[in-house]
Order: structure tokens, then C-alpha cells, then sequence
């Protein structure tokens, strides 16, 4: 039988570095095909090149065996292809509508193009995940991630492509959304269409796909069929040697409150209240839209409060602004790097040191090879894959991103910081890392409060767990619990 898809050959390189070298794939109609490797290994490159969105230096792409010119996004439309990018392309200052039929070529746009009649075409496919309750004129700027990385996929399903990439849907989204994805793909591979997942999640992998290509340091490793592999034996074709887990270490609580939360009431938020220990990694769990990354613009001055007190080691804290905030030695790694965290425009080293540059100067000059001496350790902790520490951010993979924005905090040192899901589309090899990480904060006494989607690290990293629903604080459970336990607290009603 012929693949629906064919890709071989595929060479990229950026200056000298070479993303991709003579990496290859194929896809046949109706399976699951997932993309692995490590953060940098290439797989959105790859994935890139396919939807027209990255020239290659060298590609042969064939679809059922004919070669094919994939040249702009609008080609592989053409040619049935559809992606749903790592780094969501969404315009943040359109409309969900808008958005939804921009250069879309199912979508006929003419000097009529009403709301809605743009409204009747986007429906169905926003029903489809679940947010067919959003006004679809509201603009996508007021969305969380998870709505927005839900709206990129109705985009893609509305392509009505044959083959779809899919480059870490699921990275913000919470276990309900991602069974409803689920049944989505079942629904498509069942029509015949073809999907290339690109995931770090090994559970999604092995329940959802039916073969595995993994890349490493952009060559293509092998190919697999799901039912002849396991965990283990992928994770050595992405790193080549073996990866232990690490065991969380084994903690003492202290009984000294570094920050006591009272009734704290935002928006969003209903009389919040917990202490956060010296030593301890308090995990923050709840559906999207459940209030977890409210707490953290609360705690930082970011939203007003409306009622409710914060005491940061035993002091009165009205924090007004995040700088406010970081002087009282608090840190915030947001959920959504490019919005919140990172200049895209500048460097690497820039961006890692940018909040502690005050501690950098002396009279006035930033002291240079200091810089960079700090970031080189905490880039070789985090395992950094980058060219040089000037290049810009924007030229990093996902992952790379994500890993620069956690440098930064952990540079500052401050006494609690609060980690928006910081996992968050980073490799398996490297998350150990940073569970390592959060350990040896806690060990050196910080208070760390973190906010996961992924049950397992929540499980893995922390000593306590806040179950957030709709606002309220419904249960405060001990590491030892279950992930039913925190899907109850977080879906009871
Ligand atoms: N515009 C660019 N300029 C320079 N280098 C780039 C650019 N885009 C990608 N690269 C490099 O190409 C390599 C592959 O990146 P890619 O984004 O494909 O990785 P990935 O496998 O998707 O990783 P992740 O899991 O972190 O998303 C990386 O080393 C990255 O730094
Ligand atoms: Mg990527």
C-alpha cells in the first residue's frame, strides 16, 4: 500500500547548525504517527517544513506517492495539510471568528462576510472542542492558553484537512479537554485522516498513536510501531543512553509559615486560604478556568484584590506590581512564556538575567563576565541547547524557551516562587532536571508553590495539594494521595 504521506531527505540548517539532516517520515491514511525526541531535536522543524511554514534546504515530500511543492502555508492547505503550531499563531487582537476564517481556504470571504454567517461556519468545529459556549466575537487576547490552544485545533478542523500535525496540543490543557481531543482524533482516524503528534507526554504516546518516529539531534533515529516498543526503550533512542527517574527526595517539614494566604478574593478567586511552609512544594491543582494561574497574578500584585490579607514571613505583604513582588523576594514563572515572560527579540543571556540586573551593576555598568558566569550554571543545570548565549530567544525550540524562562528565576533566587506548569513542553530527560531542581529549592528552605496540568509531576514534586474548582479552594490533600482524589475535589460540583 502507498503512504498518504512520504517525507525524506529533509535537510535545515541555520547558519552553520543543522536542525534537521536528511530526516525522514512517513504516515499512512488513518494512524496516529508521533514525532519524539529531545527539546532541540527538530521535531517542529520537521513538522514545519510539511505545512509549508519552514523552506528546507533539501525535502522530497510525496502524497500517495506523487512529489509534491510545499512551498507557503496556503500549498499545504491546498494539499489537505493542516498544523496546529507549538507557538499557537494566533492574532491575539481578532476575534475568536476572525481568527477562525482567516486565510482559511474553506471560507469564502466577500464584501458580505457578516458575523454571522462567519459565526454558522466556526460552530460546529468550536463544538467539536468544547467552546462552543465562547461569544465568537470575543477577541482571543481575553482567552486562557488552554482556550486558545483549543481554538488553534477548531482552526485546524475546519481546514476539513487529511492531515493534520499536531505539535503539543495538549500542552495546556487539562485532563478533560484532552479525553475530548482524544475522541476527536479516534473520530478523524476513523475517516481516514492522518495525524503527526509531537509530544513529550509518554502516556498520550503509547494510548493514542500507532507507530513512533523519534529524531535526535535532527537525524531520524528509526520508526516503530507502538504495539513493539516500550517507554524505556524510546526514551534511549531519544537521549542514547539510559535516563533514571528521580525519586523525590525525602523532606522534613518545617513548621515555620513562610506566606499565610487569608480569604484572599479576586475576579476570579473565593476566600482563598492556606500557609505556605519553609522547605515545602505545595502543588496547585484544577481544571482550566479553575482560578490556579489567578492565584499566582493575585499573590503578585497583578490583580486587585478585593478581600483577603498575605503575610510574607510574618510581615503585612500588599504587593502592587510584580516588581513590587520581587522585591519582597518573590518569583513568578508564568504559564504562557511568549505573552508574559520572554522578549522573543532578545538574547538568550538578556533574557536570563534581565530581573537580576540590579545585583549584576556596579556604578553603573553591568558587570559582563559575571553574567555570564551565573547563567552558564544554571544553563548546564537545565541542560540548555542553544548556539551562543547572544542569539535571540526566538531562535530556541519550545522547550529551550521554557528552560530560559526558568533560568531567570532561579538566577534571582528568591524566597517563594511560584511555577506556572513549568514542565510545560519540556523532554523527558530534562524534566527530571527540573523536579531536581525544585527539590534542591526546597531543601535550601525557599517555599515553592506549583501549578501543573500533569497529575504524575504533582504527585512526583510536592509535600501538599491545593484542589482549586471555579474559584474555591475545595481540598487540601496529602502528598500521598491519588490522582482520583484531586479530580474529584477538582470536578465536584
Ligand atoms: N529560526 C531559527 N534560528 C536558529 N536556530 C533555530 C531556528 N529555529 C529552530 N532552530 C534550532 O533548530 C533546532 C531544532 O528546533 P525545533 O524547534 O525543531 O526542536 P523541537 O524538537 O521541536 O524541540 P522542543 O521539544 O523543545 O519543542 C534547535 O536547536 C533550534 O535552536
Ligand atoms: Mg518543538
Amino acid at each position: 500500500m502507498t503512504d498518504l504521506l512520504n517525507v525524506e531527505g529533509v535537510s535545515k540548517h541555520y547558519g552553520g547548525i543543522y536542525a534537521l539532516k536528511n530526516a525522514c517520515f512517513s504516515l499512512r491514511a488513518g494512524e496516529v504517527h508521533a514525532l519524539m525526541g529531545e527539546n532541540g531535536a527538530g521535531k517542529s522543524t520537521l513538522a514545519r517544513v510539511v505545512a509549508g511554514a519552514t523552506r528546507a534546504n533539501t525535502a522530497t515530500i510525496k502524497i500517495e506517492g506523487q512529489p509534491v511543492a510545499i512551498r507557503t502555508p496556503l500549498d499545504a492547505q491546498t494539499l489537505g495539510i493542516g498544523i496546529i503550531y507549538q507557538e499557537l499563531d494566533l492574532f491575539q487582537h481578532q476575534t475568536i471568528a476572525e481568527n477562525m476564517v482567516v486565510r482559511n481556504t474553506r471560507f469564502r470571504e466577500d464584501a458580505f462576510t457578516s458575523k454571522s454567517r462567519m459565526k454558522v461556519f466556526c460552530l460546529p468545529y468550536l463544538r467539536q472542542v468544547g467552546l462552543d459556549h465562547l461569544d465568537t466575537g470575543r477577541m482571543v487576547s481575553s482567552l486562557s492558553i488552554g482556550e486558545m490552544q483549543l481554538l488553534a485545533i477548531a482552526r485546524a478542523l475546519s481546514m476539513e484537512a487529511r492531515i493534520i500535525l499536531m505539535d503539543e496540543p495538549t500542552s495546556s490543557l487539562m485532563d478533560d479537554a484532552v479525553e475530548r481531543l482524544f475522541a476527536l482524533i479516534e473520530k478523524l482516524k476513523a475517516s481516514g485522516v492522518a495525524i503527526v503528534y509531537v509530544s513529550h507526554k509518554m502516556d498520550e504516546i503509547f494510548r493514542i498513536c500507532d507507530r513512533i518516529t523519534v529524531l535526535r539531534d535532527g537525524v531520524t533515529i528509526d520508526t516503530r510501531e507502538i504495539a513493539e516498543t516500550n517507554v524505556q526503550e524510546v526514551i534511549e533512542m531519544m537521549v542514547g543512553r539510559k535516563v533514571d527517574p528521580s525519586a523525590r527526595s525525602h523532606r522534613h517539614l518545617s513548621d515555620s509559615v513562610l506566606m499565610s494566604v487569608s480569604g484572599l478574593t479576586t475576579k476570579k478567586l473565593k476566600g482563598i486560604s492556606f500557609d505556605l511552609y519553609r522547605g515545602e512544594v505545595l502543588g496547585i491543582a484544577g481544571l482550566v478556568g479553575a482560578g490556579r494561574s489567578e492565584l499566582g497574578a493575585a499573590l503578585f500584585g497583578l490583580d486587585r484584590l478585593s478581600a483577603g490579607t498575605v503575610e510574607l514571613d510574618g510581615r503585612a505583604f500588599h504587593p502592587r506590581s510584580a516588581t513590587d513582588a520581587m522585591r519582597r523576594g518573590m518569583g513568578l514563572v508564568p504559564e504562557d512564556r511568549k505573552l508574559e515572560g520572554l522578549m522573543m527579540q532578545m538574547s538568550i543571556l538578556e533574557n536570563g538575567t534581565m530581573a537580576v540586573l540590579p545585583r549584576m551593576q556596579s556604578l553603573g555598568f553591568i558587570d559582563k563576565k559575571l553574567e555570564e558566569r551565573e547563567m552558564q550554571s544554571i544553563h548546564t543545570r537545565l541542560a540548555l541547547k542553544f548556539t551562543s548565549l547572544t542569539d535571540p530567544v526566538a531562535s530556541l525550540s519550545g522547550g529551550n524557551q521554557q528552560k530560559t524562562l526558568l533560568a531567570r528565576w532561579l538566577l534571582l533566587n528568591p524566597d517563594v516562587l511560584f511555577l506556572d506548569d513549568p514542565a510545560r513542553g519540556i523532554d523527558v530527560a530534562a524534566k527530571q532536571d527540573i523536579y531536581r531542581m525544585i527539590d534542591e529549592l526546597a531543601a535550601r528552605g525557599k517555599g515553592v508553590l506549583l501549578v501543573s496540568s500533569e497529575l504524575p509531576e504533582l504527585l512526583r514534586c510536592c509535600d501538599r495539594i491545593l484542589v482549586l474548582n471555579n474559584g474555591r479552594l475545595t481540598a487540601t490533600l496529602p502528598a500521598a494521595t491519588t490522582q482520583e482524589c484531586i479530580m474529584t475535589a477538582a470536578t465536584q460540583r
